[in-house]
């Protein structure tokens, strides 16, 4: 990033820019239901039963004042066995994204979200050199029948984190303890890219930005003049944050960045830790992730180059909502800040719409702006798609909500009184 754009920080009117994009993201896998052909199986069961319920849920976003919608489709579904494509699932996503274009909405598409086809992950998934293959090939026959309906496309999201859950914690299907399988695992999604934002821009010469969404962290030291802290920030700054678009360099029409964590190195013996007690001091989600608006912020600062940012996933999982609405305001306060800065942002995306499967940890955690009831499929908006919605319809943050942050009134009562009026 340019030096001359860190820590500066702007007082004025929290305005965006016109023409911003306000929406949410979600994933199929997390909402369809019915997805039995995958490598995470059956586990998701109906989750949100989005696959018959898109006309509920995007009229729903439309209503809510959303002017764009990031989804992705399923490979598995497609391309259920080798070689054999389903025309009727090729169909479905066809209705499913006309129906998003009839209401309007700016479509932000990602063509992998985390899970594989069964038979791509018995052939040892992205560790394999010919998932990129098969992936291309895959690509090569549905975006013929979607693309019209794409404006902006994200080709693969947070491969680090898909490598630190498979073969760190070891969470995810297919996991193993292995370095060698994180690099080719790496290597794999990078070269993935490569060759998706090389054939949709063969596709589509004339524009249509192709992009991808990395996992951003915001790092920080304790100490600011320890040796060992500082290094550990700057290593996993440039492997976490920078690796992938250093070896993805001229393949980005944007930069697609989801943003939910902060860490902090404290020396400790000679381990540098991120300190957990420190974080007590913090709002934290459901998940124990701490709240720290400050650090989107610096990730959009420090990441700034010359093509447009856009924060393609951004939430916090709370039963809370009101923790959610102090969290919006919040994080949209440092975005806006980073804009009058100089970053050129140009679309935000909550995540999520809606409650959803969250992996490994199943339906607990409460991501949504809308709660799914699972017994009834019911969906209800929370407040805080109020809050969002007032936002967006004022295309600022309202200065009078933002006054009540730190004076311990309830964001809800006040806008509850608002609405009313
Ligand atoms: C990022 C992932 O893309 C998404 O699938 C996940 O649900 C959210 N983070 C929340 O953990």
């Amino acid at each position: 990033m340019p030096q001359s754009l860190k820590g500066k920080h702007d007082h004025g009117p929290l305005k965006f820019p016109d023409g911003f994009l306000w929406g949410s993201a979600t994933s199929a896998y997390q909402v369809e239901g019915g997805n039995i052909h995958s490598d995470w199986g059956d586990l998701a069961g109906l989750a949100c039963d989005q696959y018959h319920r898109y006309k509920e849920d995007f009229e729903l976003a439309k209503k809510l004042g959303h002017n764009a919608h990031r989804l992705s489709i399923e490979w598995s579904r497609i391309e259920p066995q080798e070689g054999e494509f389903d025309q009727s699932e090729i169909d479905h996503y066809v209705k499913l994204l006309k129906y998003l274009k009839k209401l309007n909405m700016t479509v932000m598409l990602t063509l992998w979200h985390f899970t594989l086809p069964m038979w791509v992950a018995d052939k040892g998934g992205w560790e394999n050199g010919k998932t990129v293959f098969y992936f291309e090939r895959y690509l090569k026959k549905i975006i013929p029948y979607i693309g019209d309906y794409v404006d902006l496309w994200v080709t693969i999201n947070e491969p680090g984190v898909y490598i630190y859950e498979t073969y760190i914690e070891r969470v995810w299907p297919h996991a193993k303890k292995s370095l060698w399988s994180q690099i080719k695992t790496f290597l794999n999604l990078a070269s993935a890219h490569k060759k998706a934002y090389r054939l949709l821009h063969q596709t589509y010469p004339a524009g249509k930005p192709v992009g991808m969404a990395n996992n951003i962290m915001s790092f920080e030291s304790f100490h600011k003049h320890s040796f060992i802290e500082q290094l550990a920030v700057s290593l996993n700054d440039f492997f976490i944050n920078h690796l992938f678009y250093f070896l993805t360099r001229g393949t980005h029409d944007f930069l697609g960045i989801n943003y939910y964590f902060h860490v902090r190195f404290k020396h400790k013996g000679v381990t540098p830790l991120p300190d957990s007690r420190l974080m007590q001091t913090h709002d934290i989600s459901d998940l124990g992730w701490e709240v720290y608006p400050e650090g989107i912020f610096d990730a959009l600062t420090d990441l700034s180059d010359d093509i447009p940012i856009y924060i393609t996933e951004c939430g916090i999982a709370s039963t809370n909502d009101d923790r959610r609405n102090r969290f919006l305001l919040m994080y949209l306060q440092e975005v806006s800040r980073a804009i009058r800065s100089g970053v050129n942002v140009r679309g935000f995306f909550y995540w999520s719409l809606i409650d959803n499967f969250e992996w490994h940890l199943g339906f607990e955690p409460r991501f949504g702006l809308v709660e799914v009831d699972y017994e009834t499929q019911k969906r209800t908006p929370r407040n805080s798609a109020r809050v969002y919605s007032e936002i967006i319809k004022r295309n600022a943050i309202p200065h009078d909500l933002l006054k009540l942050l730190g004076h311990g009134i309830r964001v809800e009562d006040v806008l509850k009184e608002k609405i009313e009026e």
